[in-house]
C-alpha cells in the first residue's frame, strides 16, 4: 500500500490514522452483524447505539449538561447560514453579526433573506486581517442572538475568547471545533461541519441549549424546523459520517479531551508561526493578536514563489499547501489530527526552500 503522506488540507481534512485503520477493519463486516454498517437502517440497534455513543463523547468532552440537544444535520454549515435565522429570528425583531470572513460575510446574506440582520463589526476593511477588537462593536442589546465565525478558514484568524454579550450566541465553530475547551455559559446555539476536526463531509453538529430552542418561530418548514430533529431521527441520517465520527470522538477522549488537544494544538501552531517570524522570505497574513491554531496562512515575496513552493512541498510530500483561491499564498492547516511530526516536516522544507530560493 502506497504511503501516507502529511496533509495539510483546509477540510475536509487529515483524519486520525487510527480511526481511518477501524475503519477499514470493519469493512465489509461491522461486528457480528453479519454486513457492513453502510448497509442496515438507520432505526437498527448498531447505529442507535453508535449515535448514542457519539452523543455521550460529545457531552463528555464538553461538559455539556442535559439542558443541550445534539442534531446530526445535513446540508453543511452552509445551510445552518439560513435556518439560524430562519428559526431564531423574529418578525419585528432583528439579529447581530459579527463579519470576521468570507464564511461570517455569507452567514450575514442568508439571514437578510429572513429579516433584519445588523453587521455589528466587520474586519473586510482591513482583508479580514484580524477580529475588530470588542470596543468596536455596536451591540443591539434587544437582539435576538449574536452570531460570529470562531474561527475563518480562509484568512486564518481566530477569536481568543467567547464574546462576552448580554444576548445568546450563536457560533460557526466548523474550522475549530473540538480544537480546546469551550466555555458553555452563553450560548443559544453551536454549529460545525464535521469535516475538519471531527469526521468526514456529510454531517453537521448542531447543539441547541433548550431555553433557547422554545424561543424559535412557527409554521416553519419541517425539515428546517430544528425541533423536527430533536430526540428523534425524523429522517434518513448520514449515518456512515456519524459512524466516523462517534470514532474519532472516542479518539479524542483517549488522547486526554479537550484541554489535552488545545495544548497541542498551540505548541504545533506557536512552532510554525515562529518559522514564518524569524523570517524575511515568509509573511503572516493574519495580526498575531488574531492568529487561528487551526489555519495559518503566510505569503512569499511573489506568487510565482508560492506556485513552486506549493508543488515542491508536494514533491516533498506536504499535500494542500495552497491557500483559498479568493485569499492566494499558502494556507496550513493544522486540525486536530495534523501530526506534530507534520508541521516539524513542514518547517524543514521551508528553511530547505527560503535557503535554495530566498
Ligand atoms: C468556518 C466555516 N463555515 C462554514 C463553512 C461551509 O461549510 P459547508 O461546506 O459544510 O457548508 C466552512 C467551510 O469550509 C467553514 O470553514
Amino acid at each position: 500500500m502506497a504511503e501516507r503522506q502529511f496533509n495539510f488540507s483546509a477540510g475536509p481534512g487529515v483524519l486520525p490514522e487510527s480511526v481511518l485503520t477501524e475503519i477499514a477493519s470493519e469493512l465489509p463486516v461491522y461486528k457480528d452483524i453479519g454486513t457492513s454498517i453502510l448497509e442496515i437502517s438507520h432505526r437498527s440497534a448498531p447505529y442507535t447505539e453508535l449515535a448514542e455513543s457519539a452523543k455521550s463523547s460529545l457531552r463528555q468532552l464538553l461538559g455539556m449538561g442535559d439542558d443541550w440537544h445534539i442534531l446530526f444535520l445535513q446540508g453543511g454549515a452552509s445551510l445552518q447560514f439560513y435556518q439560524v435565522p430562519l428559526n431564531f429570528l423574529p418578525k419585528g425583531g432583528s439579529a447581530d453579526y459579527i463579519v470576521t470572513g468570507s464564511w461570517a460575510k455569507k452567514a450575514h446574506k442568508e439571514a437578510l433573506l429572513v429579516g433584519d440582520a445588523r453587521v455589528a463589526a466587520s474586519g473586510e476593511a482591513d482583508s479580514f486581517s484580524h477580529i475588530p477588537a470588542r470596543a468596536t462593536w455596536n451591540l443591539n442589546p434587544d437582539a435576538a442572538y449574536l452570531h460570529y465565525t470562531s474561527n475563518n478558514t480562509i484568512f486564518g484568524t481566530q477569536f481568543k475568547d467567547v464574546p462576552d454579550v448580554s444576548v445568546p450566541l450563536v457560533c460557526d465553530a466548523s474550522s475549530d471545533f473540538l480544537s480546546g475547551p469551550i466555555r458553555m455559559e452563553g450560548f443559544g446555539l453551536i454549529y460545525a461541519g464535521a469535516q475538519k476536526n471531527m469526521g468526514p463531509a456529510g454531517v453537521t453538529v448542531v447543539l441547541i441549549r433548550d431555553e433557547f430552542l422554545t424561543k424559535r418561530n412557527g409554521g416553519l418548514p419541517t425539515m428546517l424546523d430544528y425541533g423536527t430533529h430533536i430526540d428523534k431521527l425524523f429522517n434518513t441520517p448520514p449515518v456512515f459520517a456519524v459512524y466516523a465520527v462517534e470514532k474519532v470522538l472516542r479518539w479524542l477522549i483517549g488522547l486526554g479531551g479537550l484541554s489535552a488537544i488545545q495544548t497541542i494544538n498551540a505548541r504545533k501552531a506557536a512552532k510554525l508561526y515562529s518559522a514564518i517570524d524569524i523570517s524575511s522570505f515568509y509573511r503572516g497574513t493574519a495580526r498575531p493578536d488574531s492568529r487561528s491554531h487551526m489555519n495559518v496562512c503566510f505569503r512569499l515575496p511573489d506568487e510565482a514563489l508560492e506556485k513552486r513552493f506549493i508543488v515542491e512541498a508536494a514533491a516533498a510530500g506536504l499535500q494542500s499547501l495552497k491557500g483559498h483561491r479568493s485569499a492566494g499564498g499558502i494556507r496550513a492547516s493544522l486540525y486536530n489530527a495534523c501530526p506534530e511530526e507534520a508541521v516539524d516536516a513542514l518547517i524543514s522544507f521551508m528553511r530547505e526552500f527560503e535557503r535554495t530560493n530566498g
